[in-house]
Order: structure tokens, then C-alpha cells, then sequence
């Protein structure tokens, strides 16, 4: 395991009140997986990567990070990690292959050794075009590129981001999937938190959901979907619609049939099926229907959301707390 924590707790002291930032968080991130950490704005995110990267002192609870305690070790830690906040730090006087040299020297690399980093660095992320140019002039996707050239800029183990797309127009966006697939390619273990559903569940291999700094749920997208409630195919059918129903729900894979009333116009009514796997369903219920005699008007199969977990999780959407 890269990552391992134990009741990990973050309380804030202000203005003698305390705030409960993260409340004993449970969490394995293994080698070379992009991990994510999902929730809605205040959940505890920035709070547990500042924990696990050094940046701040837990209350309680224990925690190692690529091999390091990080209580004991921490020197350890941050020469295994790469850290990129959610502001980005990288506005100054300054050029990006100026700035990256500089981070490799912070590392103790020589200046040969940085130059030479810093262009592969620089290639890399398609900044060599941009280089030499003060970094002022970047788009904010440039930016972001750079933040996290600098991140990696050691070779570090693991790299914490923290909503690395969080105001990327949906191109840059694309581009930094792209970006981080490739750290991951090349054996980097991506850990980053996100408040966009469809960001964790493209682009993590695992991730973990957060709600008022508790872990409620965590897996891979497609193991937290599938708990939710398996599969939804939704049957169209114009003739004979009781029969029709009575038939597939007697199947042992339907699990519950929710029926629609029939379009006035069309005569189709759909058919609402909750299945365990709706790709193994599908055939067999058209095939069903078939030996029936009975057409299928219209058929599609829906999968379960990301949002659907948080909803049964938390008994509210995530993509409502957005708006
Ligand atoms: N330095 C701090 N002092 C007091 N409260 C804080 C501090 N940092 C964060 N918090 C509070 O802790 C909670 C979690 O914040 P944060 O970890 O930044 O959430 P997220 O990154 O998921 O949006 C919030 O209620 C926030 O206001
Ligand atoms: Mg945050």
C-alpha cells in the first residue's frame, strides 16, 4: 500500500470554536493507481491531503505514506511526494523552465541535472513551446500544466492534486485526464480530490466519497455504482403490456419491475426492470419477449450514477449541492 491511514482526525481551533475538518478517515491508496477523493465543497478534502502530504499535523490518528510514518517521517514522506495545491502557486516574474529549475535545485539536484529535468518535464506537459515566456502569459490550462510539472519535477513516488480541473475550461480539462493517465503510465500514483462526479468516475481507479469529513463509501466506480441498485433496463413494449410485465418480472434476475402507464399517441408503455447486470438482462429479457410474440418498442439499458451512490450515502445529490 502507498497510502495508509488509521482514524485520521483534523480539528481547527478558531476563534474558540472547533471545527471537525475530518472526522477518523479510514483510507488504502495502493501503488500506481489514480485514487480520488469525491465529495462537495467543505467535505474535508484539502484538509486530508494537507494531513497525508506534511502540511498540517493530524489531531489524531496514524497514517504512512509511500513506507513513511507520518508522524516519524516526515522528511521521508516529502521526498516520496509531489504536492500541487488548489490555487496553483506558479505567478511570479518568472519563466516556467526558470521556476523548474529552481524546484529541482530545492531537491538538491545539480544545475545541469534540473536543466535537463526541466526540459523533459517541460516536453512532457507541451510546455517547451511556452518556456522561455514569463508565466503571466498563460492560459489557465498552461498554468495548470505547469503546477504540476513542478509537482513531479523530484520523480516523486506520489502526486497529490488537489481539484486539479477546478476551473479548466472542458478542453484543458480533457487535456489534464490526459495528463494524469500519463503519470500514471509512467508509474507515478495519482492521489486527487475533485467535487465532479463524472471526473472521479472517468478518470480514477479508485476513489473514496466524503461528507462532512467522513468517508462514506469507497471502491471503484464501477463496484460503488453497482452497489447502489445494479442496473435499470427500460422496455418499451405497444400490445399486451400486463402480460408483458407479469412475464419478465417472474424472471429470477428482475429484481422489482416498475410499470409505466401507455403513451396516449404511441401505445408504448415502458417497463422499468431493476437487474443485477443489465449486459447478461438484456438479451435474455428480448429474448423473453420474442418467444412471447410480444415486440419490443423501444429498450435501453441505464447505469447507475456516481450521484446515485452519494445520494444513498448522504440522501443528497451531489450535482444539486453544485447549483
Ligand atoms: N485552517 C482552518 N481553520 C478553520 N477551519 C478550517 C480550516 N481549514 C478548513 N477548515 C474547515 O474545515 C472544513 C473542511 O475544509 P476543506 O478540507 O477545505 O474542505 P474541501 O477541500 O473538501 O472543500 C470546512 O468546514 C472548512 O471551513
Ligand atoms: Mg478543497
Amino acid at each position: 500500500m502507498l497510502i495508509e491511514t488509521k482514524g485520521l482526525k483534523k480539528v481547527f481551533k478558531s476563534r474558540g470554536k472547533e471545527v471537525e475538518a475530518v472526522r477518523g478517515v479510514d483510507l488504502s491508496v495502493k501503488e500506481g493507481e489514480i485514487f480520488g477523493l469525491l465529495g462537495p465543497n467543505g467535505a474535508g478534502k484539502t484538509t486530508t491531503m494537507r494531513m497525508l502530504s506534511t502540511l498540517i499535523e493530524p489531531s489524531e490518528g496514524h497514517a504512512s505514506v509511500c513506507g513513511h510514518d507520518l508522524a516519524s517521517d516526515q522528511a521521508g514522506v516529502r521526498r516520496d511526494i509531489g504536492y500541487v495545491g488548489q490555487e496553483g502557486g506558479t505567478w511570479g516574474e518568472v519563466t516556467a523552465r526558470e521556476e523548474l529549475i529552481m524546484q529541482g535545485r530545492l531537491y538538491g539536484m545539480s544545475k545541469k541535472t534540473a536543466a535537463r529535468r526541466a526540459a523533459t518535464v517541460l516536453e512532457a506537459f507541451q510546455l517547451t513551446e511556452f518556456a522561455d515566456r514569463n508565466i503571466k502569459t498563460y492560459s489557465g490550462g498552461q498554468k495548470r500544466r505547469l503546477d504540476i510539472s513542478l509537482g513531479i519535477m523530484h520523480e516523486p513516488k506520489l502526486l497529490f492534486l488537489d481539484e486539479p480541473t477546478t476551473g479548466l475550461d472542458p478542453q484543458s480539462r480533457a487535456h489534464m485526464w490526459d495528463e494524469v493517465r500519463a503519470l500514471r503510465e509512467r508509474g507515478t500514483a495519482v492521489f486527487l480530490t475533485t467535487h465532479y462526479l463524472d471526473e472521479a468516475d472517468a478518470l480514477c481507479d479508485r476513489l473514496a466519497i466524503i461528507d462532512h469529513g467522513e468517508i462514506v463509501a469507497e471502491g471503484t466506480p464501477t463496484a460503488l455504482k453497482k452497489e447502489v441498485a445494479g442496473d435499470v433496463v427500460a422496455i418499451g413494449v405497444n400490445e399486451r403490456h400486463d402480460e408483458a410485465r407479469a412475464m419478465l418480472d417472474a424472471k429470477d434476475f428482475v429484481r422489482e419491475v416498475e410499470a409505466g402507464e401507455p403513451d396516449p399517441a404511441t401505445g408504448t408503455a415502458v417497463m422499468r426492470l431493476y437487474v443485477d447486470d443489465g449486459s447478461t438482462a438484456l438479451p435474455e429479457l428480448l429474448r423473453a419477449l420474442d418467444g412471447a410474440g410480444i415486440a419490443a418498442a423501444s429498450i435501453e439499458l441505464h447505469r447507475p450514477s456516481l450521484d446515485d451512490v452519494f445520494l444513498k450515502q448522504t440522501g443528497r445529490s451531489l450535482r444539486e449541492e453544485e447549483s
